[in-house]
């Protein structure tokens, strides 16, 4: 199986990550993909995957992580550039209302540039969505209309941790893009829209991710996630879908080895 997105380029495992590289190769995880959410975790990301031979990068900047007139294109670019072999998405980029609308307009118009970065390099993205809590699905759609522009056509990613109605799912899929699911899908809270969503999404329009250090799925809810759990939102997904567990796992990693342009 492939962890397709996880932070291991965060502070959070600066100590320990041989181990839980370590610990994900003796549960099946065979890849990871780190991602990057600013330059320096983009670099870190990067780092990781030249020492490791089971992680991959992406590069990008997260809407939090926008800060006024701090984004510097020309610097993810040569990222890319310097290690085209190793990173393999743009991401994560997106719109995210949740703290705050004012930014909206930047957060809009960084999220294009580094769209077209990613055409430059004909790599996928990784899109980051949240809305506020008045509004949970207006970033959704907002999100689709950037992703609609005719000169975004033929451009192919992944909504991570999708969080929104199937309704809004099957508009992503209809672009070609696909969604992906976290440890979310484990919790009792989960959420019937969710469920629906898992439910009803095709076996190969999704990838699994565990979003490490963060959404630990049960029984691991509220501890530092990790790639190496992976199987438990796999296992949980299987029973939702009543397919079995090797299905799943076969399944997504061919879709993920696709997306990604994996060996
Ligand atoms: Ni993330």
């Amino acid at each position: 199986m492939i962890d397709t997105h996880a932070h291991l380029n965060f502070e959070n495992f600066s100590s320990d990550y041989s181990e839980v590289i370590k610990r994900s190769l003796e549960n099946n995880v065979r890849l990871i993909i780190n991602v990057g959410t600013n330059l320096v975790t983009s670099q870190k990301a990067v780092d990781l995957a030249e020492e490791n031979e089971s992680c991959r990068a992406t590069v990008g900047c997260h809407p939090l992580e926008i800060e006024e007139g701090n984004f510097d294109l020309e610097q993810y670019r040569n990222l890319i550039i310097e290690n085209q072999n190793k990173v393999k998405a743009v991401g994560e980029i997106g719109l995210d209302y949740y703290y705050s609308q004012k930014e909206k307009v930047q957060q809009k118009e960084i999220l294009i540039r580094q769209i077209s970065l990613a055409q430059e390099f004909k790599l996928p993205l990784i899109l980051h969505c949240r809305g506020d809590k008045e509004k949970p699905f207006e970033a959704y759609q907002e999100l689709l209309e950037i992703l609609k522009k005719d000169s975004f056509s033929g451009i192919k990613g992944v909504a991570h941790c999708f969080g929104a109605n199937w309704s809004l799912a099957k508009k992503f899929l209809d672009l070609g893009f696909l969604i992906s699911f976290t440890g979310i899908v484990t919790f009792k809270n989960a959420g019937d829209q969710l469920l629906e969503v898992v439910k009803k999404v095709p076996l190969d329009k999704f990838l699994l991710e565990t979003d490490s250090p963060y959404l630990a799925p049960a029984p691991y809810r509220g501890q530092r996630n990790e790639p190496s759990y992976i199987p438990l939102i796999a296992q949980r997904i299987a029973d939702l879908k009543e397919v079995s567990l090797e299905e799943v796992s076969k399944v997504t990693t061919l879709s993920a080895q696709k997306l990604f342009n994996l060996s």
